[in-house]
């Protein structure tokens, strides 16, 4: 075939795989939660959804094979935890590449794009533990991807959380960590060299949460009665403010121009004061809008970010609660892929679309045996309530003050439904009992779990393979009409 046939179905294959408009926003798919949604029904909802870029914490095989030809552009993850083998050994390197890289890549394959070297690496309290490992594990996996051929489509990037940098109080005072500006230095020579942007996560929910005298508004969009005034600029929201304080400390590392992309982004729905439905609607639509008219901050006019990923696209009941119970709560989808919320993503979508086809376990729910008393039960609360979901029970939580009965009907069947309705999970000493009526009340919603076991048997080759068929039909037209012109 001729390099202009080759040249023109080029064309065409980018065109089909990522259409511009899409390409800003995306969204970070944990899988920390005992109720999983079958990946291809996860590839299915952000299709629906018009969702073009995904964000993993790792490279969960399962999760990979249901993205394989999805046309969706995937970061995967080298966790903080293998950090160390990675930089300690050029052949770890390779194998980490060829294990959860190469072997997705390819025609019908996964669409990888990034490699993230570790997640939030420099958190100030992991206390210098994995900052050492960073630049020798990109150094390592670079040269994995160059000997696997895959260094000028995949790059590499570190998403780093905001206190890597400080400010006394004005943006332009910005500055890196003191003992991170080497390595901070090497990690923005690197990512300029290889056209990666700098990718940070920013929660201006947190800096609400952590301190009281935060300007509530001035976490928002709509304008702050507490504008931040620095020089010939004004600041109205904390995002704009802390994107400033970055662009800040990389110009004074002489990368002030180095791209900058949001890893994560977002604002929980429950489990804390601050966090309800109603402001984590208004947080993140504000933010759509925000990013899709494209006018940058102040530091950067014009120049919206790279890309942005909210965080999340699901609630995970599996996460530590040590630094909250919102930590469970940060979807835009509650577990099940069903939208929380009315959000606009700006990618064509008036509102969010529900998953469909999950594959719920039975109508069925454990609940407290109204016969007895609850005189023994505390224990078998406490046991539920350490191995289940419980955080929705709370003050800020949705089923906060349903009643002392209703609490321990909710903590058995969040440990139920965990258990995969395994009818001796339901049993506490004859205190549980199950039931065919749902005991959802109002706000509160008890779970019917998710049936995880089908998850391999469904395929995961349905539109993807439609997609790949589709190119090699018109790889065969544009081939036959070139042919037929005589330039074949
Ligand atoms: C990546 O590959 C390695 C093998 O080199 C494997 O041990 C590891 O679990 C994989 N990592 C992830 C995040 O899946
Ligand atoms: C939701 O959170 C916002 C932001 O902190 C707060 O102003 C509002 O009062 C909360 N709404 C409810 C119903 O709790
Ligand atoms: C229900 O459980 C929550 C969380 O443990 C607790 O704060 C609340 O006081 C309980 N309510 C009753 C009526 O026992």
């Amino acid at each position: 075939m001729g390099a202009f046939a080759a040249a023109l179905l080029a064309l065409l294959l980018a065109a089909m795989a990522a259409p511009p408009a899409e390409a800003a926003v995306g969204v970070n798919w944990g899988t920390l939660s005992s109720h999983r949604v079958p990946p291809p029904v996860v590839v299915d909802l952000l299709r629906a959804n018009r969702i073009g870029k995904v964000k993993l914490f790792d490279a969960d095989p399962a999760v990979l094979r249901a993205l394989a030809g999805s046309g969706l552009q995937v970061m995967v993850g080298v966790t903080n935890a293998e950090l160390a083998a990675v930089a300690g050994s050029p052949a770890a390197a390779d194998a980490w590449v060829a294990q959860n890289v190469s072997r997705y890549v390819g025609r019908g394959g996964v669409d990888i794009r990034y490699i993230a070297v570790g997640n939030e690496p420099f958190l100030t309290s992991y206390q210098g533990q994995f900052q050492s490992y960073v630049i020798p594990a990109m150094t390592n996996i670079q040269q994995s991807l160059v000997k696997a051929n895959l260094a000028s489509y995949v790059k590499l990037v570190v998403p780093c959380n905001a206190d890597a940098y400080q400010s006394a109080s004005l943006p332009s005072q910005g500055v890196f960590r003191t003992e991170l500006t080497q390595i901070m230095t090497q990690l923005a020579a690197f990512l300029s060299s290889s056209g990666a942007p700098f990718v940070v996560n920013i929660y201006p929910f947190l800096s609400l949460y952590q301190s009281s005298d935060f300007p509530q508004d001035y976490a928002f969009f709509e304008g702050s009665t507490h504008p931040v005034v620095d020089g010939p600029n004004t600041y109205y929201n904390a995002f704009d403010g802390n994107f400033d304080t970055l662009v800040a400390a990389l110009g004074k590392i002489g990368y002030g121009q180095l791209p900058i992309a949001i890893g994560e982004v977002g604002w929980p729905t429950e489990g804390a004061p601050s966090a309800n439905l109603t402001a984590a609607r208004a947080f993140n639509q504000g933010l759509m809008n925000r990013v899709m008219n494209n006018k940058g901050t102040p530091l950067r006019p014009g120049v919206p970010p790279a890309d942005v990923y909210l965080f999340s696209l699901f609630d995970e009941e599996q996460k530590s609660i040590l630094p909250g119970n919102f930590e469970r709560h940060w979807g835009i989808f509650s577990f099940d892929g069903q939208a929380k919320y009315p959000l606009n993503l700006g990618l064509g979508n008036p509102v969010l679309k529900n998953a469909r086809e999950v594959p719920y376990l039975p109508s069925r729910w454990c609940i407290a045996n109204p016969a007895q008393n609850l005189d023994n039960v505390a224990n078998h609360l406490k046991l539920a309530c350490s191995m289940a979901d419980c955080t929705t029970l709370d003050y800020g939580g949705s089923c906060y003050g349903i009643g002392e009965k209703a609490n321990v009907s909710y903590a058995f069947n969040s440990y139920y439904q965990q258990q995969k309705q395994d009818a001796k999970s339901c049993d506490f000493d004859g205190n549980g009992m199950i039931t065919y009526l749902d005991p959802s009340m109002g706000e509160c919603r008890f779970l019917v779990g998710i049936d995880d076991s089908k998850s391999s048997a469904v395929s995961s080759c349905g539109c993807g393979c439609g997609v790949c068929c589709g190119v090699w039909v018109l790889f065969f037209w544009v081939f036959m009409y070139l042919r037929m012109m005589g330039s074949v």
